[in-house]
């Protein structure tokens, strides 16, 4: 069994979660729940891998081997019931950088691009960075849930609509899309000539009674129109060591997009990622499976503790991932004051909703990647703040 309540500190380590938080928040004393990375040391496979490459001493340039692309091959196959080939696979250093090279490779200046709001916040940026639109489709929140809403997406598209952002499984609203929801997304956008990204980042961790489908799998016409953004860095907490995959089915389709790459001479991974990588997909699959269990455990305790503690918050009740969405909306706050309550009477560096869009405004998103313990001590520090009101 692996031991996910060891508390390991990260101060001092160039974390960007940990340090630098005086800069963002205005003060260095808050716990941090947060950016998107978890507390955890990684499976032992991995750090096995890496010292055993960092012992070799010579770091130089590095191909990707076929290793690599075989235990990517299997990944998708055993954990996603996915069938890819070789060639599909895309290396990119990050998922974020790839969002920018899809709207790069698929839209023309003043193009437009459409999301799923609230949603990861690069979203937004790689397309306004990029000077393109940014078309909003909020999703529906019903009874504590969240919906796609069909109807204004087809009302929002018009002949500059070229792209569509798919977040799958959602980060911040925890939703694993079910096929059918995939399917009628996927078909209207077939119809408008609007192709989809789909960011699958959060694909591994699911919990129960749910499934997650990758998008490209929900049928042929929709795997020739989508480009599916995996990675084992959520996964596996490897986020520092910057590996990512992108799985473009469409021979077409995977030829604009590597123009975009070769523009920027990103050629490989860092030898350290790559090594990762393999370790994790071909050895820590049981690890994996513990963590879920984990975080699932973490989010019970989370919804138990604020029905019996703090009910005036609505935790959004999450299909997966380590995020987890509240609506804070019933503490009788706007968001400046919301925000100087989890700062400075909480002391919690948390992620505020409208980052994610202005549907977020009065939401906060907790990253509970963490040891029990760390997620406790926010649940207790967020009740004195709210008796000492
Ligand atoms: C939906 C989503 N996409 C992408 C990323 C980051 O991807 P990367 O670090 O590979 O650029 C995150 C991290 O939080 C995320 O939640």
């Amino acid at each position: 069994m692996h031991d996910f309540d060891r508390i390991v500190e990260r101060r001092n380590t160039n974390s960007v979660k940990w340090d630098g938080l005086d800069q963002l928040y205005g003060r260095e004393d808050l716990l941090p729940l947060w950016v998107a990375d978890m507390d955890f040391p990684v499976a032992p496979a991995i750090t096995e891998a890496l010292k055993k490459r960092l012992e070799h001493g010579v770091y130089g340039y590095s191909l990707i081997s076929n290793r690599y692309y075989e235990a990517v091959i299997k990944w998708m196959e055993k954990r996603h019931n996915w069938s890819i080939q070789k060639e599909w696979i895309v290396f990119t250093p990050g998922v974020v950088p790839a969002l920018s090279y899809a709207v790069k490779a698929f839209t023309k200046p003043g193009d437009k691009v459409i999301l799923q709001s609230p949603v990861y916040h690069p979203f937004y940026s790689s397309i306004t960075d990029n000077g393109r639109h940014v078309v909003t489709n909020p999703l529906i929140y019903r009874d504590g849930k969240y919906y796609m809403d069909y109807e204004d997406l087809e009302k929002k598209i018009d002949s500059k609509t070229r792209l569509l952002f798919l977040c799958s499984p959602h980060n911040p609203v925890g939703r694993v899309w079910k096929e059918e929801e995939l399917r009628k997304l996927g078909e209207i956008c077939i119809k408008n000539d609007i192709i989809v990204v789909s960011d699958e980042i959060h694909f591994d961790i699911v919990f129960k009674g749910h499934k997650h489908t990758v998008f490209a799998n929900v049928s042929e016409e929709i795997k020739e129109n989508s480009i599916i953004c995996t990675a084992p860095s959520k996964t596996f907490n490897i986020a520092g060591l910057q590996v990512s995959n992108i799985i473009i089915p469409n021979r077409r389709l995977r030829e604009r997009f590597i123009i975009e790459l070769e523009k920027d001479h990103i050629l490989s991974p860092n030898i350290f990622g790559q090594e990762a990588l393999i370790a994790a997909y071909e050895q820590s699959e049981d690890w994996l499976e513990q963590l879920i269990d984990y975080i699932e455990g973490n989010k019970d305790y989370f919804m138990d503790f604020v029905k019996e503690n703090l009910p005036q918050l609505d935790v959004i009740d999450s299909e997966g991932t380590f995020l987890l969405w509240v609506d804070c909306s019933r503490l009788n706050m706007d968001s400046e004051e919301l925000k100087d309550f989890f700062i400075n009477k909480c002391r919690l560096a948390l992620n505020q909703g409208d980052m994610f869009g202005e549907e977020g405004k009065l939401f906060y998103r907790f990253n509970i990647g963490c040891p029990r313990k760390i997620m406790e001590e926010a649940l207790m520090r967020i009740k004195e703040g709210v008796e000492s009101l």
